[in-house]
């Protein structure tokens, strides 16, 4: 007994201590996190907007149409949660539809909004219905929103993800541009950045990149698929790394289009669309494009971003992580003079880059996306990268595949 006792020594007795307080510290740490932790939540809002009339434009997203008055909407919906307590709370407004109804238009809007965890769904959905009901009233805009007409529901966050994953063109998280890294006039990706880029691969190796426009079509560059089209030897994969993927699939069948030739060193038509095997499984670092209608028009020197595998000079190997680049839309009449491309630029064609140089696609670019985003945030695939004069040289910009020249070539193939 009396020895027992004796050896309980002064620095035992000091990890017994040190461990009890280090285990309640993490105890209440646990407790802490579970209580403060934010949490997004997803509402649903419908409400009848009375002094619109509907549009049969307003069926597909993809309109002018539709941008606008989504893009009103959203800010009408930002401005009445931001000049509200629950600014801190708001994260985004989405409108998924726009449909008919006799006194105007019905809008559909998902909410995303941040919430301590420990916040009960009941508390926090009062919160969100009184701010919206009272400060539609308030809010200034010319929408006449029916108040009688709005309804907010809770929407699971399987749901709520799902809703917006299947919503094309949609980023996520919001990406800064800060810690620039540049290496050969491009950055690395993160997860999330670019959700829509796929790598085709022939044998397991990646060969092109390539733009996911549905959960079962890609659309890359014809070019990509030169000497072999057997679709059995080709795969496609999807997330920032080439190794380990996110996803990666079988492709079923590959259809170039039907003017384009290996043989005649032309370039044109260097378009593919690819059909996959089974079908993706959507979810925020993968999911589509949107493509934009074939009559827009992307203005001259918007910026855009080109993203791929590709190598980063000249001649260079491929990369394991997706690399991104801000480019120019240069005008054909600029891409054709004399000491550019001298006329080789035809109306399926588009260039973009600068005429400085250093920034550019290169080799193993080919067939992955050149996209824009609009006023609402949400990105379109302008081009498709095709081929250019070495990489990031002086005069020599990126050429590109134009999509809009080719839109309804991709929706007879595809229905998209
Ligand atoms: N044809 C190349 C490929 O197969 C892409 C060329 C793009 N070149 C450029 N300078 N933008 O990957």
């Amino acid at each position: 007994m009396d020895r027992a006792v004796r050896r309980l020594e002064p620095w035992k007795i000091a990890v017994i201590v040190v461990s009890v307080i280090v285990g309640l510290a993490l105890i209440i740490g646990l407790i802490t996190f579970l209580l403060c932790h934010d949490q997004d939540r997803y509402y649903n809002a419908s409400f009848l907007i009375t002094n619109v009339n509907y549009s049969p434009q307003y069926e597909r997203q993809t309109t002018d149409e539709f941008r606008n008055l989504s893009e009103d909407i959203e800010t009408m919906i930002s401005e009445v949660f931001r000049g509200s307590f629950l600014s801190k709370r708001y994260l985004r407004s989405h409108v998924v539809s726009l449909s008919p109804d006799p006194g105007g238009v019905v809008a559909s809007v998902v909410l995303v909004f941040k919430f301590p965890s420990a916040d009960s769904e009941a508390t926090t959905w009062g919160h969100v219905n009184r701010v919206l009901l009272r400060r539609l009233k308030a809010t200034s805009t010319y929408l006449d929103v029916d108040q009688s007409t709005v309804r907010l529901t809770e929407l699971n966050k399987e749901k709520g993800d799902n809703l917006l994953n299947n919503c094309c063109g949609i980023r996520r998280q919001a990406f800064s541009f800060t810690g620039v890294e540049r290496i050969t006039g491009g950055q690395r990706a993160r997860e999330g950045e670019w959700p829509w880029q796929a790598s085709i691969q022939l044998d397991g190796t990646h060969r092109c990149g390539a733009s996911i426009i549905s959960n079962t079509w890609l659309v890359t560059a014809a070019h990509c698929f030169r000497g072999v089209r057997d679709p059995r030897r080709w795969t496609a994969s999807f997330g920032i790394l080439l190794r380990p993927p996110k996803q990666k699939k079988f492709v079923r069948r590959i259809i170039v289009h039907e003017r384009y030739s290996d043989l005649l060193l032309d370039h044109e038509h260097d378009v593919a669309v690819v059909e996959l095997a089974s079908a993706i499984e959507f979810t925020s670092d993968v999911h589509s494009v949107c493509l934009p209608e074939a009559t827009h028009i992307f203005p001259d020197n918007i910026s855009c971003f080109v993203t791929g595998w590709g190598a980063l000079e000249n001649d260079g190997y491929s990369v394991n992580q997706l690399r991104q680049a801000e480019v120019r839309i240069i005008s054909t009449e600029i891409c054709n003079r004399r000491q550019v491309y001298g006329g080789a630029i035809t109306p399926g064609m588009l260039c973009a880059g600068y005429l400085e140089g250093q920034v550019d696609a290169c080799q193993g670019d080919s067939g992955g996306p050149l996209v824009h985003a609009n006023s609402r945030g949400i990105w379109y695939l302008v081009g498709i990268v095709s081929w250019g004069d070495e990489c990031g040289k002086r005069n020599k910009p990126g050429v590109y595949t134009r999509v809009t020249y080719y839109r309804n070539w991709i929706h007879s193939k595809t229905g998209i």
